[in-house]
């Protein structure tokens, strides 16, 4: 089989790790890539990065011919946003990933949240506004906190937790009135804001049958103690004990598997991997959000846990033919560790050399996955905010986290920066610290 991953982050070079370890992949191009896959592709001739951006649907298209690809796996969001599922589908080749209409549960956030409330999904209460004055009298008429989120895609920024009103008609007049984030923020939702733990359920999806992915915990802030800026997420860990194993299908059928009917009813058949958000409210789960990718670094430990032929399992997605045997899971525990550069998500410094990477792979049961990294005359250089991630399995969360924190340790890159509580919420919850 002749397969391609579109994306160059950590997920991606997740992705190609697993599909890799198949046999019956024979040749696995990755558009764009990073240091990470460029060394995959240096290191085996099944390999190799083309320079082909994520958001060049045509680019992609002439690819997929010129390299007859059998099985295109899409990584981020935007490409499905713009339609490289329907283009695909156009050309008669699979893709693992939604159509375009069905991207829209990203895609659009009013969207997905109107699709929630047609399929009885819960979620927390909100407003649609597309006028700033009539946006700021509802700020003005309500308590503090609040959630003010950009309609469309706002490169992780369009979501404003606001403690006061003040914040909440500042996040009104940038998005509505400044227009900062574009036509992306030519509709806004303001939702109640819900207090609680988060956690991320991922199922694949082949437009029919749903079959979950065991539970996952982000920490999207940057700061210890989920304090600071929200990141694209600065680690993960599976399982995760807030969603145990045993009420996973429960969730899936709560959260995934009326959405996923939904968009069949719509003529948007949903294929691929659809991910909530959950918020855990006093033990009540609520959606916040929908992903209609895997989440990354959610993605490095699932990776790391699956132990299953994955070109196979992504192609049954395809195909409408996922039953829940397919997919194998390692019991053990898995967590990620994000090393970033010194400022991320604000401006950081490019072009570190990074030392230590053969080293942190000695420590048992660890794989370093690249995210923002380049290949650069045989030395790996940060070039992005999000650099590693430091992935490890160990027999249980606590076990994952030394290794994972240990192999780190070995790493070495100018403004290197990671949070120091990776996984102690789950710890906590076991009661293990
Ligand atoms: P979203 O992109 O909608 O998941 O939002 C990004 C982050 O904002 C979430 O992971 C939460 O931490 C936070 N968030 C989103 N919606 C809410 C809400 N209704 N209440 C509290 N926090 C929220
Ligand atoms: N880690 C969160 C996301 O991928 O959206």
């Amino acid at each position: 089989m002749r397969c391609l991953i579109v994306g160059g982050g950590g997920r991606e070079h997740a992705l190609a790790w697993k599909m890799i370890q198949s046999p019956a992949v024979e040749t696995l191009l990755i558009a764009p890539g990073n240091g990470g896959t460029a060394a995959m592709a240096a290191a085996t001739s099944r390999v190799r990065t083309v320079p082909v951006q994520d958001g060049d649907i045509s680019g992609l298209m002439d690819l997929v011919a010129r390299e007859r690809i059998d099985l295109v796996v899409a990584g981020p969001e935007l490409p499905l946003t713009l339609g490289l599922a329907d283009a695909c589908a156009a050309a008669g080749v699979p893709c693992f990933g939604p159509v375009q209409a069905a991207a829209r549960l990203e895609g659009s956030k009013i969207f997905a949240k109107e699709s929630m409330v047609a399929a009885g999904v819960p979620t927390a209460g909100f407003a649609v506004f597309d006028d700033a004055a009539a946006a700021r009298a509802h700020v003005l008429a309500r308590s503090a906190p609040m959630v003010i989120k950009a309609d469309g895609l706002a490169a992780g920024k369009g979501v404003v937790v606001a403690g006061t009103r003040e914040e909440a008609l500042e996040a009104v007049d940038a998005m509505l009135g400044a227009r900062c984030f574009g036509e992306a923020g030519a509709r806004i939702l303001i939702e109640d804001a819900l207090a609680g733990e988060e956690a991320s359920l991922l199922a694949l999806c082949d437009g029919e049958h749903v079959v979950p992915l065991p539970a996952c915990q982000d920490h999207k802030a940057i700061f210890d103690g989920d304090t600071g800026p929200n990141t694209g997420g600065m680690g993960a860990y599976s399982p995760a004990p807030i969603l145990p194993d045993a009420s996973l299908q429960a969730m899936c059928d709560l959260a995934i598997t009326p959405i996923v009917r939904l968009m069949a009813q719509r003529g948007a058949p949903f294929k691929g991997v659809l991910y909530a958000g959950l918020m855990f409210v006093d033990g009540q789960p609520f959606v916040l959000e929908y992903n209609v990718r895997f989440g990354d670094p959610e993605c490095q430990p699932l990776m790391a846990r699956l132990d299953c032929d994955l070109p196979a399992v992504l192609l049954a997605c395809c195909q409408g033919r996922l039953t829940p045997e397919m997919l194998t899971i390692r019991p053990e525990s898995a967590l990620c560790l994000v090393l970033a550069s010194a400022g991320y998500p604000g401006d950081y410094a490019k072009g570190k050399i990074i030392t230590g990477l053969d080293v942190a792979e000695t420590v048992p049961g660890v794989t370093v996955f690249h995210a923002g990294t380049r290949l650069e005359d045989g030395q790996v250089q940060t070039s992005g905010g999000r650099v590693l991630g430091v992935t490890a399995l160990g027999t249980d969360l606590a076990q994952a986290r030394d290794r994972a924190y240990a192999a780190a340790d070995h790493i070495a890159f100018d403004g290197k920066y990671c949070r120091s509580d990776i996984g102690m919420k789950g710890l906590r919850r076991l009661g293990l610290a």
